[in-house]
């Protein structure tokens, strides 16, 4: 008999196939779905290879689809795509939404993420699986499966944020792109990418929220021993927004020549509010030497210093001095 984790896998398997047949082949999912996504700017070829779907907008039509088809419940709930309420009632927890399955990295599909196509502000956009057997989120991110062979090739992963974004940038012909999605970047998910390339490039959102997320993320990227670069969007744009705004050529021309390194890119965000308030600016700089204090190759970490030193005009040795006392307070 099959083992009931490998029973989570199939009944994912069949609620995804599920959830595509819904949004090519019924009125409801192309009416509202399909032509959701196309109004966003996706290719029928992208949305095919991602394998979205449309969840229908009534109680409980992907658990009876589920059931009908020779399913139990049991696995459904275990991988909380059926909830059972405390009357005893079953339903869906994906409803009304289009919905992004997200595979592990050998492609069977472990979890979805459903978006709203309500814009009312009370519903959550997002809608996720919650952990389960074969869903552990801090462990995996989305669009690995499909970017693992472009990362190796290209020796650099594009980090993003959410799972349009992920599809965008394949959309303009980048394919080694990935997202955290659903949850904010984990160690475990640096390690993960740090298993097929040493480079990372994040492409957060270019709002108050993405910018506090990527020096969060810098930070942990470089703790791990990678090396990191950054590009930012303007104007509030993320990968996803500002590749269907300008277009996929000028998307891919954007990245090549947007890509900061991360002494330059904390620089250039903090002292955009120090002007020259020399308190505030030796602020910056001890926060730049920070995170070049997290590097663990002292030999990457003194390029670093370098770059620090003439980039700010301060003399090398002081910012040597102040790494090294940083080094020995975290031992
Ligand atoms: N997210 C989530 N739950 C939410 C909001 C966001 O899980 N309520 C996750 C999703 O994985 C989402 C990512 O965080 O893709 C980034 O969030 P956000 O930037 O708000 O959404 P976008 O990906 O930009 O979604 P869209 O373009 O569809 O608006
Ligand atoms: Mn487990
Ligand atoms: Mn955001
Ligand atoms: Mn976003
Ligand atoms: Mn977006």
């Amino acid at each position: 008999a099959q083992s009931a984790k490998e029973s989570l896998y199939v009944v994912s398997q069949y609620a995804a196939a599920f959830f595509v047949k819904q949004l090519w082949e019924t009125d409801e999912g192309k009416g509202i779905g399909l032509s959701y996504f196309k109004e966003r700017g996706f290719r029928e070829d992208i949305l095919k290879k991602f394998e979205v779907g449309y969840s229908p907008d009534v109680w409980d039509a992907m658990t009876q689809s589920a059931i009908n088809a020779g399913h139990k419940l049991e696995f459904l709930e275990a991988t909380g795509l059926s909830i059972k309420n405390d009357n005893g009632k079953i339903y869906d927890r994906f409803r009304g939404r289009v919905m992004f399955p997200i595979h592990n990295f050998t492609g069977r599909i472990i979890g979805f993420g459903g978006r709203t196509l309500k814009t009312d502000k009370n519903v959550p956009k997002y809608v996720n699986s919650p952990e389960s057997e074969i869903y552990h989120k801090s462990n995996v991110l989305y669009g690995l499966f499909h970017a693992k062979k472009a990362i190796r090739d290209l020796d650099n992963c594009y980090l993003a944020e959410g799972y349009a974004d992920v599809l965008s940038v394949h959309q303009a012909g980048i394919e080694n792109v990935v997202a955290s999605s659903g949850t904010s970047l984990t160690v475990e998910q640096i390690k993960l990418i740090g298993r097929f390339t040493q480079n990372i490039t994040i492409l957060f959102d270019g709002d108050a929220a993405g910018i506090k997320a990527s020096l969060r993320g810098l930070d942990m990227i470089l703790e791990e021993g990678l090396n990191v670069k950054i590009v930012s969007f303007p104007d509030g744009h993320d990968p996803d927004s500002y590749m269907h705004h300008v277009g996929a050529g000028a998307f891919k021309t954007y990245l090549e020549q947007n890509r900061k390194d991360f002494i330059l890119y904390k620089a250039n965000i903090l002292l955009k509010d120090a002007g020259n308030d020399p308190i505030k600016r030796a602020g910056i700089i001890r926060d730049i030497v920070e995170s070049i204090a997290k590097i663990p190759d002292p030999i990457k970490a003194s390029v670093f210093i370098r770059e620090c030193s003439s980039l700010l005009e301060i003399d090398e040795h002081i910012l040597l001095s102040e790494l090294n006392k940083m080094r020995s307070a975290k031992l």
